[in-house]
């Protein structure tokens, strides 16, 4: 069996541990004997890198473990590339959710205006990333978690060689809580899902053959509130909790008004306990406290992906690729969310057909906002920036869009080179 090479971009995130269990228990089948974890923040790698380092040991799995701050070093003959990087760090994604809402739009991190300024600031360096995978690896799979990870892994497909898939973990889990709610394992769901990353559908749900969508409606209407329950009654169908950002667009936005302090100024304290616990010596697996953030799952969604990838196990994973046809409604060379084969030859998107009439006009506006977007991120254009924050639903007005661009492009100069130069 090749043994095989993995370097994680932004391994320094405080997210790593989760990743690293997942490696960690899929050794068997997936032997990474290197695992090259390698960030620009050196003190966070280290810190990081430490409890990594306790849970390999403990262990036991014959992993090799290397931490630097030399991207090109860690990228030489790897197979597997993992991205998670947040350009700017979470400086970047308070930013993000707080310029917004000086506007009266919601400032998300990657979705809206939030995640059209997270997009021009991280497109051009995981272009730069591509560039060294594919010169220095073995002609490596880039797993990308990158947010807004559909954009940017649609910016890499059209714009760079490197055999790329997008990840987000909001499909796996949904695997595990209708397998939850069946009493089943995630290996007997089918899922009838179509739409963007974090703009998606769960049309239909299927286990071992038979069509469970209306228990499965019950059971998650009975975990909702009133208004929510409304909105799956309508559509019939369970919406990716981002949609709420559209659906609940007025109540979102009066609670993202009123509060104290935004999601990534909570998650800049969680982060720094989490370091302060990474640091005790006697801690040798993910701790607990890991749960407080998002991420939940990620490592299996990556895990998974991996392995059916490096087994040629031919599967139904539901990931980020170029839609080529599979939504009839989205152009063929945008990149979508959907169920797909995967084998040593990647993804290829399952054929899931039409989008209903009150999904499409949604999924089909957001699709060419996010094409402008990677466009004017890759061109430096200002007048592609204008029109994908134009047609955003959650912007949508000139005088809106152009002070928002303004705002952004000044208070992102720095990682801006396509709009400023070097
Ligand atoms: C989910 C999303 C990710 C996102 C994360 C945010 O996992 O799918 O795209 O990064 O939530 O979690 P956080 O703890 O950073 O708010």
């Amino acid at each position: 069996m090749k043994q095989l090479i993995l370097t994680v971009i932004g391994g320094g995130s405080t997210y790593t541990p989760e990743l690293v269990e997942g490696i960690i228990k899929g050794f068997e089948v997936f032997p990474v004997k290197e695992l090259r974890l390698v960030d620009i923040d050196e003190e966070k790698l280290n810190i990081v890198g430490s409890l990594v380092r306790r849970m390999v040991e403990s262990s036991n799995v014959p992993i090799k473990l290397s931490l630097t701050t030399d991207r090109k070093k860690a990228l030489e003959g790897a197979d597997f590339v993992v991205s998670q990087i947040r350009v700017g760090g979470i400086r970047a994604r308070i930013k993000d959710e707080r310029i917004p809402l000086e506007f009266g739009v919601i400032g998300q991190e990657t979705t809206g205006a939030g995640g059209f300024a997270n997009a021009l600031r991280t497109i051009p360096v995981m272009l730069d990333i591509a560039k060294d995978i594919e010169e220095l690896t073995n002609n490596a799979w880039l797993i990308n978690f990158t947010n807004p990870s559909g954009i940017v892994t649609e910016a890499l497909l059209r714009f760079s060689k490197v055999k790329t898939i997008g990840l987000c973990n909001v499909p796996i889990n949904f695997f595990y809580r209708f397998a939850n709610i069946l009493g089943v394992d995630i290996s007997d769901i089918y899922l009838d899902y179509v739409g963007l990353n974090h703009l998606s559908w769960v049309r239909r749900v299927y286990c071992r053959g038979n069509d469970v969508t209306n228990k499965i409606l019950e059971n998650v209407k009975d975990g909702l509130s009133q208004k929510e329950r409304g909105i799956v009654e309508l559509i019939n169908m369970i919406p990716n909790s981002y949609l709420h950002y559209y659906y609940f667009k007025d109540e979102v936005l009066e609670a993202q008004k009123s509060s104290e302090r935004t999601r990534g100024e909570i998650v800049l304290e969680v982060e720094e306990k989490l370091l302060e616990k990474y640091k005790d010596e006697s801690l040798k697996e993910k701790p607990p406290e890991l749960s407080q953030r998002g991420g939940a799952h990620y490592s299996d969604a990556a895990v998974e992906l991996m392995k059916s990838i490096y087994l040629d196990r031919r599967d139904i994973q539901i990931v980020n690729v170029m839609n080529n046809g599979s939504i009839t409604d989205l152009p063929d060379n945008g990149v979508v969310e959907v169920p797909c084969v995967i084998s040593g030859n990647g993804a290829m998107p399952i054929s899931m057909g039409r989008l209903e009439p009150f999904i499409k006009g949604l999924a089909q506006t957001v699709k060419y906002y996010e094409q402008l977007t990677v466009e004017s991120a890759v061109e430096g254009d200002i007048k592609k920036a204008k029109q994908a924050l134009l047609i955003h639903p959650l912007v949508g007005a000139k005088a809106v869009a152009e002070g928002l661009l303004e705002k952004i492009l000044e208070e992102n100069k720095t990682f801006l080179p396509q709009f400023f130069g070097r």
